[in-house]
């Protein structure tokens, strides 16, 4: 038998249903018990060598992010909203990183402003442009030079490297960006980021990009005799969403790949740096459950189709259509069953468009009306990954079941979404 069981196996249905019963339907539960268990696991297997950056973007629900105050070490923002957020949830800028290769000039701004301790810069062009904004501010900056690579392994769901991307600068032209760098009075080079593919589930390829990297690293050091203060590797940890699929072990991937990080840090260039993971779905993803009631049954042509409450417009990730070639169904699971025969279910959420279908062909025993039905994976781009507004549903809620206390002190944290409460975006107006 397999060591992980599989996500459906493990739904914590009990608190998904009181959940439900308390907070209403459709609704978004997060367990920050398992968020605590992940980051555990990756500081336990790689052993304090690296820090470890939450991507906001997997999640910026404001309750999660300040949930993470001391538990992770660093944010990862990627707009001038998120760099609001991260200022209203208490985190010190100095531990921020701010990346995107489409920064507003308004943006940049807003990140000198506010201290963020990192800009990730992902052109030439927006060098110069930050250069002049820390000029008209009266300061330098610390700017790390983000890298397409021009290898990925294979077994990256999401891949960035090898083709033509908007993402970073291309590693066959890193060295004149980090001569322009050099070269600007107000851009101090502080280090390098890579983030290049995600969704992987493959130990040995997530080890060998992480090998890939500080080998990149290295050899970017000895070539403009550099020392560096920060270093960034995007990790591109997968999790669960398909059936069948087997769970990530950091201990595996650490054993592929420390040795090379234990060479880098061995380097005069990084002896001082910090290194971090930067990662976002490996840490809050399986932490959530979209739970959705029954609104009623309908047999069709030979097919057995729930009517629910929740559909696409909620968690657009489970209908296959936020990417993707295959259509695959997500982990699904029966919060609560009714008497009658076992049949395969397709699901149908509330929007006019045969699109919304939430799965297909899903064993769950029988449910009916009244039931709950749980979709996992959905504690990353969930909520904020999908169409709202379309068709003009209320939006789902949001509910925070804490380390400390369980289910009994679940807490609705709907109204701290961006969602509902908007970051003031005329702070970075252009
Ligand atoms: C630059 C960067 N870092 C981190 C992440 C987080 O990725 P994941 O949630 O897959 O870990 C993303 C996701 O798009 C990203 O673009």
């Amino acid at each position: 038998m397999s060591d992980h069981p599989s996500l459906v196996d493990s739904a914590p249905k009990a608190a998904l249903a009181t959940a439900a019963e308390r907070f209403g339907t459709p609704c978004f539960v997060y367990d920050e018990a398992v968020v605590r268990e992940r980051v555990a696991s990756v500081r336990e297997a790689f052993e304090g060598r690296f820090e470890i950056s939450y991507a906001v973007k997997s999640n910026p629900n404001r309750a999660v992010i300040r949930a993470l105050v001391g538990v992770v070490d660093r944010l990862d923002l990627s707009s001038g909203g998120e760099l609001l957020l991260a200022e209203e949830t208490g985190w010190d800028p100095g531990l921020w990183s701010f990346v995107g290769p489409v920064k507003r000039p308004g943006e940049l701004r807003l990140a000198v402003e506010l201290g963020c301790g990192h800009i990730v810069v992902e052109s030439e062009r927006e060098l110069r442009e930050l250069d002049e904004t820390l000029a008209a501010a009266g300061t330098r900056g610390s700017v790390l030079l983000r890298i397409n690579p021009s290898e990925l392994p294979k077994g990256f769901g999401v891949s960035m490297a090898r083709r033509p991307t908007i993402f970073g600068i291309d590693e066959e032209e890193i060295d004149s960006a980090v001569e322009l760098a050099q070269s600007l009075p107000h851009i101090e080079l502080a280090g390098f980021h890579v983030y290049a593919g995600t969704q992987c589930l493959d130990a040995d390829a997530l080890a060998e990009n992480i090998r890939n990297i500080a080998r990149l690293y290295t050899s970017l050091l000895d070539r403009h005799s550099l020392s560096v203060e920060h270093l960034v590797f995007g990790s591109g940890f997968g999790i669960r969403y398909h059936d069948g699929a087997e769970g990530l072990e950091p201990r595996q991937i650490a054993s592929g790949c420390v040795d090379a990080i234990d060479a880098l840090r061995a380097h005069p260039g990084a002896a001082d740096a910090t290194m971090a993971l930067e990662m976002g779905r490996f840490l809050v993803g399986e932490s959530g459950w979209f739970v959705t009631r029954v609104l009623g049954t309908k047999h069709t042509r030979g097919t057995a189709l729930l009517a629910l409450d929740g559909g696409m417009n909620h968690y657009l990730g489970a209908s296959g259509n936020l990417g993707g070639v295959l259509k695959r169904n997500y982990p699904v699971t029966a919060v609560t069953n009714s008497e009658g025969e076992a049949t395969p279910y397709d699901l149908s959420g509330p929007l006019c468009t045969n699109i919304d279908a939430l799965g297909k062909g899903i064993e769950m025993g029988h449910v009916g009306p009244g039931d709950l039905v749980a979709i996992g994976c959905a504690g990353a781009y969930g909520i904020t990954s999908s169409p709202l507004h379309f068709i003009s549903h209320a939006p789902p809620r949001e509910v925070l079941i804490p380390a400390e206390g369980g289910i009994d002190a679940a807490i609705d944290i709907t109204d701290q979404s961006p969602i509902s409460d908007p970051p003031d975006w005329a702070r970075f107006a252009d």
